[in-house]
This record gives C-alpha cells, structure tokens and sequence, in this order.
C-alpha cells in the first residue's frame, strides 16, 4: 500500500484539493507534524485517524535525525498494511518537513511505497491575496527573510518566515523595493491581514510572508492599452466615436489596439492562457 504525503493547502478547510481530500478520507492513519495541519486534517477526517508522532522543536541536527527515524519506524509499517498519509500545510516539495520524511523512509524503508499529492503553496496563494499578478514572461524568486533579513537582488521576490517585519521592511526599502506583507493567508486559524506598513505586524508570527518588487520595475503589458483607450474616452466624450489608439477605427465601431509589445509571448509560450 502507499504512503500519501498530501499538501493541505494554506490553511482554510476548502481549499484542500479534491485529491487530497479523498486520499485523506481514505487512509487508515493520518499523520501531521502540526497543530495547524492537524486542524485542517480533522476538517476531513476523524480524530480517532490521527496518528501519534512527537517532533521536538530543536535546531539540533542529531536530535533531528533521530526523531525522524522514529518518526519513520512509526509510519513505514502502517503503509505496509494500508494507506497513510502525511499532511503538511502548502505544498509537500515547498520547505516542507515532507522532504525530512521522504529521505528518511528512502534510505531505512524502502520498500515503502510513496505518492505526492500537491496543494495549493503560499507561493501561489500569496498572489491572490496581495492583489499582485505575476505577468507572463516576469520573474519571481523565493528567499527566506527570518529574524529580519533582507535579502536583494531580483526585481521580484516572495520572502517566507518574516519574523522581524520592520528590520526586514528597512534593508528593503534602502535597497529600492517595494513591499506588502501577508499574514496567515487564506488560513481559518488566527487574523488574516495585508499590509504594507510593517508597524502592523510588529508582532512575531511565523506564518507571515512578504511580496518585495523593485520600485524601478516598469512593465508594459499589451491590454494595459485598454486602460489608456478608457480613459482616453473619459476625457474626450464629445470625440469618443473618433477615439482610436494607433489612428484606426475598425468596422464594429471599436477601436484597434496595437498589439505587438507582448511581454513573455515572444516564443509563443503564452498561447491560450
Ligand atoms: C516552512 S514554509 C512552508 C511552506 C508551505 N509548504 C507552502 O507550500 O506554502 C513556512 C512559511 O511559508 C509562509 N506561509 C505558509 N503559509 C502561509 C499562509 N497561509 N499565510 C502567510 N504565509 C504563509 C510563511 O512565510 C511561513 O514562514
């Protein structure tokens, strides 16, 4: 049988996927290294399915790997039996402990048969919930940001673990970004809140990330024409049936827009979307 590790998503009951849900459902044992994953699992399934492992909150590197084993030794003979799972908030493969216990059951069971499923990243989330749209042809890096590190470079990044928010916020705004920060997204436990001004989240919570994007970072997207051609039409009522973008009226009385600055669609990988 299979050892499932399913990402639950960021944290609000719905947005586990249908197959998360359904392999939730339908393992024998549930496994979370959480009191958060915990609490989205039992939005799924019973408690009585809840099985026991004990994660020691240590940095220390043998005390790690031991648990880990042990966590292993607890699991790898349930998914002999029957289906386990392993949940983990956000996606599995995305700084998740399921790569600690991926590894682990690699090298001591491997005769252990194991399956992803994938959930919805804060990677992705933070998108929807910041109001930022990520552009085709953009870039977009992830860093780390705990106890007020401000990492620099790319023109746009998503910083996890913001633990020192205002620290964080001043090496970015010295170095040229612009920066909102995300708390406990999408998430059922805890205040969820957007914000750009650090003073407002002052408070450690580990759950916090932040979108930092270059305050030079000019991009032109291809219907940021239609912008234009609205306002165009606001200031100019008394023309508006004359109103064109490139000087071309079309036959359906609208207007045609000139087309040919589209961003990231040069090999023709923006097709359809
Ligand atoms: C160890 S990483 C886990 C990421 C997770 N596996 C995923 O795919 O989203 C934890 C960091 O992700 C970010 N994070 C995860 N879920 C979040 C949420 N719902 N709201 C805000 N930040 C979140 C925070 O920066 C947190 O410190």
């Amino acid at each position: 049988m299979t050892l499932y590790g399913v990402g639950l998503g960021p944290g609000e009951a719905d947005l586990v996927t249908v197959r998360g849900k359904r392999v939730l459902e339908q393992a024998d044992v549930v496994y979370s290294p959480g009191r958060l994953s915990r609490s989205v699992a039992l939005e799924h399934v019973a408690e009585s399915k809840i099985g026991d492992l004990d994660f020691p909150m240590t940095k220390d590197e043998e005390k790690l790997r031991a648990a880990w084993k042990e966590a292993a030794a607890e699991i790898a003979p349930n998914a002999r039996d029957g289906d386990v799972a392993f949940v983990t908030l956000g996606d599995p493969n995305v700084y998740s402990t399921f790569g600690h216990l991926r590894r682990t059951i690699d090298a001591f069971h491997p005769d252990v048969d194991l399956e992803i499923v994938p959930g919805v990243s804060a990677v992705t989330a933070f998108a929807t919930a910041l109001g930022v749209e990520i552009e085709a042809g953009a870039g977009l890096s992830l860093r780390e940001a705990a106890n007020g590190a401000s990492p620099t470079g790319p023109d746009r990044m998503i910083l996890f673990k913001v633990t020192d928010a205002p620290a964080t916020h001043e090496g970015l705004i010295e170095a040229g970004y612009e920066v909102t920060y995300g708390r406990r997204l999408f998430m059922e436990q805890g205040e969820t809140l957007v914000t750009d001004d650090p003073s407002e989240i002052d408070e450690r919570d580990y759950y916090t990330l932040a979108y930092a994007e270059k305050e030079s970072l000019e991009v032109e997207q291809a219907t940021a024409a239609f912008q234009r051609e609205a306002q165009t039409d606001d200031d100019d009522v008394s023309s508006d049936e004359e109103s064109t973008t490139n000087g071309e009226p079309v036959a359906d009385g609208g207007t045609e827009i000139a087309l040919e600055r589209a961003e990231g669609c040069a090999h023709g990988d923006c097709g359809g979307h």
